[in-house]
């Protein structure tokens, strides 16, 4: 991946289930929502809860963020939260 060429919805948005999305949205926290996500705030935290292993919960039956789907994450941050 290139720094400032990782793109929301072609790279980020596939990184997360329809479980992701359903069970966050009832938190308030809607990953599928550029606006949302593209709150520095917002995706610093998702970013916090996948690279720690704390989302998706284990007890969720998902997997854990590899570290490549952390980095990629950490990629679009660093790019400047392109769409
Ligand atoms: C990649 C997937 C997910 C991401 C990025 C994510 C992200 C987050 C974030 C940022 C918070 C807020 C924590 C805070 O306010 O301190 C949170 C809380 C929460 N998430 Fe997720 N989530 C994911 C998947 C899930 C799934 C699959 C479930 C349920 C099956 C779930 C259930 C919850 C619950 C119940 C809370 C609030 C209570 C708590 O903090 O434990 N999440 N999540």
């Amino acid at each position: 991946m290139t720094t400032g060429t990782t793109s929301f919805q072609r790279d980020i948005l596939p990184l997360f289930t329809q479980t992701d999305i359903d069970h966050m949205a009832q938190q308030g926290v809607t990953l599928n929502d550029y606006s949302y996500m593209s709150d520095p705030t917002h995706a610093a935290g998702v970013h916090q809860q996948v690279s720690q292993g704390l989302m998706p919960p284990p007890d969720s039956g998902e997997n854990r963020w590899s570290s490549d789907m952390v980095a990629l994450f950490q990629a679009w941050i660093d790019g400047g939260y392109q769409p």
